[in-house]
């Protein structure tokens, strides 16, 4: 099974002064993939938090797969892709490429997400945006996709041959 962390990026979230509902709707999306979801948490929208909760939850933790929303906008605050690529190994640029491209489809303002995903050792990580529509729509465009990477990544799997979907 595969042992997932979800963090929300959000100040007013992080103070309790809006609900999340993107983080449960993450949650939501990994169950239906029959994940585990091991860990979760509400962080403020400040670099070095979430660079340092990416790190231990991959070197500490092994976890397979991290989701993020929120944070990947235009405003000053807005640093997730920074703490991203901070803690890359590698990246993967295809995931946000289709993420954007499906996105797009719905509405023009998915240009503006500066989303990455990328793999630190074991771990896949990859941005959303803040919203629960959003996060529904990027997950939807990239899930088929998941399982294989993930095989791939935790050694479990090496053959790309096989015809999947
Ligand atoms: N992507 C999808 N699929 N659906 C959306 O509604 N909203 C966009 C974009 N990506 C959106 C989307 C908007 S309005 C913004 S400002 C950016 O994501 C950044 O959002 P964030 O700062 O919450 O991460």
């Amino acid at each position: 099974m595969m042992r997932i962390g979800i963090i929300t990026a959000s100040d007013k979230g992080s103070r309790g002064e809006r609900e999340d509902l993107s983080g449960p709707a993450l949650k939501e999306l990994a169950q239906s993939m029959d994940w585990e979801v091991a860990e979760y948490i509400i962080l403020p929208d400040d670099q070095s938090m979430l660079e340092g909760t990416m790190r231990q939850w991959v070197d500490e933790l092994s976890l397979d797969l991290i989701l993020t929303t929120g944070g990947t906008g235009f405003s000053p605050r807005d640093v997730t892709p920074e703490a991203t690529l901070a803690v890359a190994d590698r990246l993967v640029p295809g995931i946000a490429e289709v993420m954007r491209l499906e996105s797009l489809k719905v509405t023009p303002k998915a240009m503006l997400s500066r989303a990455v995903a990328v793999l630190r050792k074991r771990t896949l990580i990859i941005n959303m945006p803040g919203s629960p529509k959003a996060v529904r729509e990027c997950f939807h465009a990239i899930s088929p996709a998941l399982p294989h990477g993930l095989q791939i990544l935790k050694g479990e799997a090496n053959e790309c041959g096989t015809p999947t979907k």
